[in-house]
């Protein structure tokens, strides 16, 4: 589903430049649930962007399910993360001036769903986070585990085959933090690759498969010991 092999990024600011990211490279099987750790400024962020093709990367190649995304660029690069990937964001990143229905119906919008389509699919997709009774609501009407949910409800909107979160439960109490890592085991369940960018290692308990980053590197890959001892092997 997704192979990296050897990615660097450098940022530039003004003379300034910073490699956040050093030959990184691994592979990630469909499917699969996976956390990402480190430090803070350890590169995860930035990882998360490029895989999500929000950010271009300076060597190493990218094939996101079988697809090489070193020659793509502009609209079709656009399209293909419109239709491949689901992101979601600590910050939520809501549009204030919608409702919660409204804000799930986006993305499909841009991908030319026809009115009723997508409102059904909207529809649908809020029920599935269990925020039917809000459909009407603005973000600013909406608590801080709501409004995660209904980034996630808009994540789900043009049925991605990836979800990348980047620590989606990092502003949230531990009762909203359960339920929504009880909704990202669902979309996994359902057969949705997921990757997870968290600081909480009892979080990252809840994943099959840990990548730690430090300095930019990779520094460990490993199946989840914990999970291993509950599954008795
Ligand atoms: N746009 C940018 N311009 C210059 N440097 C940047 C930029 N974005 C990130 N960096 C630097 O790259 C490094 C990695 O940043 P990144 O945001 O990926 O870290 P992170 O692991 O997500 O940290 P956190 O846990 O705090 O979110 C940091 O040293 C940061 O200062
Ligand atoms: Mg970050």
């Amino acid at each position: 589903m997704i192979q990296l092999q050897g990615i660097d990024k450098i940022y530039k600011t003004g003379p300034i430049s910073f490699q956040a990211l050093k030959d990184v490279s691994f592979t990630i099987e469909e499917g699969e649930y996976v956390a990402i750790m480190g430090h803070s400024g350890s590169g995860k962020s930035t990882m998360m962007n490029i895989l999500g093709c929000l950010d271009a990367y300076d060597a190493g190649s990218y094939v996101l399910d079988g697809i090489d995304i070193s020659g793509v660029k502009g609209n079709i690069l656009s399209k293909i993360r419109c239709d491949k990937i689901g992101f979601v964001f600590q910050s939520y990143n809501l549009l204030a001036k919608h409702s919660a229905l409204e804000n799930v119906e986006l993305p499909m919008m841009y991908n030319g769903v026809p009115k009723k389509e997508r409102k059904r699919m909207a529809k649908e997709l809020l029920a599935l986070v269990g925020l039917s009774d809000k459909e009407k609501n603005k973000p600013t009407e909406l608590s801080g585990g709501q409004k995660q949910r209904v980034a996630i409800a808009r994540s789900l909107a043009n049925s991605p085959a990836i979800l990348l979160a980047d620590e989606p439960t990092g502003n949230l109490d531990s009762v909203s933090e359960k339920e929504i890592l009880k909704i990202f085991q669902d979309i996994n369940d359902g057969g949705v690759t997921v990757l997870m960018v968290t600081h909480e290692a009892d979080i990252a308990t809840h994943t099959k498969r840990v990548i730690s980053f430090k300095d930019g590197r990779i520094v460990s890959d490993q199946e989840n010991l914990q999970r291993r001892i509950e599954a008795g092997r």
